[in-house]
């Protein structure tokens, strides 16, 4: 499969880890790229070790190290590493007598480690899918970073939203000789996904709306169209979608579930009363569903779900009792929020004549972005929840 865009991240990458020792940060959510950046980086040597959601201990360095190569004559400390790595024990010198005590023998394990990446470089350690950390690599990687070799290099990839602990933790200690820097990767814009779509589809679907730009769903939803099949939420996505779900507490599910069943991003209030929330029980649940990465922002104070197919899979995973209980609310006649200001109205008559945002926002000489938030507003002070909901009133 071809790569699209990220080139400008790509260069970041490449220009970083030729600046060693570096510790490089890169985040992005599930599918984004994180994995296939890495791949793009041709004639780079790097021993990858994946976190795993069992957070088996010190996982991610054995699947790391078992790959490498290293040369003869290692230093004896490395013979260390043995227990952990029975399949490459003919590549280490043997192993050093027990030393009675758990924390020497960690100690002596960590400078292991150390001593073997130092015989490999230059070499880029790479530890994918750090928002899984077990406990014990966690606390080698807090040594390594203080003591990489010169010619080392060690690269983290994580979802924000699943981290527990930040992973800037690690660079609060950096010593001054040891680089860093951080790579946020975004979803594709509308023109690299289309090219994208173009590669895994005849014919242009635009791709972008349902997927928000998200290679990974991207791939899915070109493969069900290619099937013949309804565009419907991926499997994979639809499973990714209830397992962060069930992460959530009552209060945060609910609003999503709300956010899900109203036909636009909504005013904390809005979603709060669609979820039979208080108000101030309901921001908690929108902090706690934006902070894990269900809901953004969309335009300022209106939220909603990432991606049209998270919204989907969402829907999709609500009972029918609890819909109907979601949908009664949202058409409940709303309290009267006050009235709307002189801007407001004449926005929402344009909208009630079926005009668009852009279009309404180029007949009053506004940025798009200032309609929408008036749009937003008077649908809540009308105590409506959705646009076509205009069109059937007289206004
Ligand atoms: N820039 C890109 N161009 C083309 N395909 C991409 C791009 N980024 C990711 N993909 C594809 O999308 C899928 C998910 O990417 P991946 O790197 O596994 O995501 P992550 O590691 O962030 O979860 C993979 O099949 C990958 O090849
Ligand atoms: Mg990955």
């Amino acid at each position: 499969m071809p790569f699209v865009g990220r080139e400008r991240e790509l260069r970041h990458l490449a220009d970083a880890l030729a600046r060693p020792p570096i510790v490089v940060l890169i985040e992005g959510e599930a599918g984004v790229g994180k994995t296939r950046l890495l791949h793009e980086l041709a004639g780079q040597p790097l021993l990858v070790g994946g976190c795993h959601p069992m957070r088996f201990p010190y996982g991610p360095l054995v699947e790391a190290l078992r790959q490498s190569h290293p040369p003869a004559r290692l230093n004896p400390v490395t013979g260390a590493l043995r227990p952990l790595l029975p399949e490459f024990a003919h590549r280490l010198p043997p192993a050093p007598p027990a030393l009675g005590n758990a924390q020497v023998e960690r100690h002596r394990l960590f400078r292991a480690v150390l001593s073997l990446l130092d015989a490999l470089s230059p070499v880029t350690l790479v530890v994918e899918d750090v928002h899984w950390i077990d406990q014990e690599t966690r606390e080698l990687l807090a040594f390594l970073v203080r003591c990489l070799p010169g010619t080392v290099n060690l690269v983290l990839t994580y979802r924000a939203e699943d981290l527990r602990h930040p992973a800037s933790e690690l660079l609060a200690h950096l010593p001054p000789h040891i680089g860093h820097t951080e790579l946020t990767l975004s979803p594709l814009d509308a023109e690299a996904t289309a090219l994208l779509a173009k590669h895994l589809l005849p014919g242009s679907a635009d791709l972008w709306p349902l997927t928000g730009g998200v290679p990974l769903a991207v791939e899915e939803l070109a493969r069900m169209l290619a099937d013949g099949r309804e565009p419907s939420t991926p499997p994979a996505l639809r499973d990714a979608v209830r397992v962060k779900l069930d992460a959530l507490r009552p209060t945060a599910r609910r609003i999503v579930q709300a956010a899900a069943m109203l036909e636009e991003p909504a005013p904390t209030l809005t979603l709060a009363a669609a979820a039979g929330l208080p108000p101030e029980q309901g921001e908690r649940g929108l902090a706690e569903a934006v902070r894990r990465g269900l809901l953004r922002e969309w335009t300022p104070g209106a939220y909603g779900l990432r991606q049209p197919l998270t919204r989907q899979a969402v829907r999709e995973s609500i009972t029918p009792n609890l819909r109907r209980r979601i949908s009664r609310r949202i058409e409940a006649p709303a309290e009267p929020q006050g009235a709307l200001s002189p801007r407001e109205k004449q926005v929402i008559g344009l909208a009630a004549d079926g005009m668009t945002n852009k279009a309404i926002a180029e007949s009053l000489f506004l940025s798009p972005r200032t309609v929408e938030v008036h749009v937003a507003n008077g649908l809540r002070k009308l105590g409506l929840t959705s646009r076509r909901q205009l069109s059937s009133r007289n206004t």
